[in-house]
């Protein structure tokens, strides 16, 4: 685990390792982003837990590998989260990137990786963490939600944060058309800052992500 405080190192071509559950339209936004020679990460796997992730798909296409560590094949959660640890290790990131990826990230993982996983989460958090960010918002009756792209710790959610995107809420959207608005920022907001992250390191200190040396 990398120690708060300390700026983690990055590397010319910064190599990033994507968790994904599903359609993986975040994915596929960092892949086409890194098309640009300018583009600071590089999406070198795509793991999953799910082995019928759509998202896979935009992995293959891209020539990316994949791998999938699903929950089924292991006796207990330890298991299956050492085994998800030791398979995003063999790819050597500097970055993991939750993107849509719908499992808290346990001890075993977090020792190894924590400090270096982000997550992306379809809300302004701290409101409204957790699996249902968009109906929980839409349901209090908020007027304007969004998205957070945090550092990954032991909560749900609860990691420092790094950005946010803003979404108004309308009177007629429900949780699908709110989640396509909020997918629009949040994918324009990911792929900026895996870029910056990969592009200039960052440190933690206590709850402040400082982008850079
Ligand atoms: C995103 O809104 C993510 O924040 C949430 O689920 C959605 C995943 O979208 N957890 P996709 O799989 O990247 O299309």
């Amino acid at each position: 685990m990398t120690p708060t405080g300390e700026t983690v190192p990055t590397r010319a071509d910064g190599r990033v390792v994507v968790l994904i559950s599903g359609a993986g339209s975040n994915l596929a936004a960092l892949v086409q982003a890194q098309r640009d020679e300018g583009y600071a990460a590089r999406v070198v796997a795509v793991v999953t837990d799910n082995p019928a992730a759509g998202g896979l798909e935009h992995a293959r296409k891209a020539g990316i590998a994949t791998a999938v560590v699903a929950p089924s094949d292991f006796s207990d959660r330890a298991a299956w989260d050492a085994a998800l640890a030791a398979t995003v290790t063999a790819f050597h990131p500097d970055l993991v990137v939750c993107a849509g990826f719908m499992r808290i990230l346990g001890g075993p993982f977090l020792e190894r990786w924590g400090g270096r996983t982000i997550n992306t989460h379809p809300a302004l958090l701290p409101s409204f963490p957790g699996a249902h960010g968009v109906r929980d918002a839409l349901a209090y009756g908020v007027r304007v939600t969004g998205c957070t792209v945090h550092v990954v710790d032991a909560g749900v959610d609860t990691g420092p944060i790094i950005a946010q995107g803003t979404v108004e809420v309308r009177d007629d959207d429900d949780e699908a058309s709110l989640h396509e608005r909020i997918k629009v920022v949040e994918r324009a907001l990911l792929v900026e800052w895996v870029g910056r992250l990969a592009h200039a390191g960052w440190s933690v200190s206590g709850r402040l992500v400082r982008v850079g040396r």
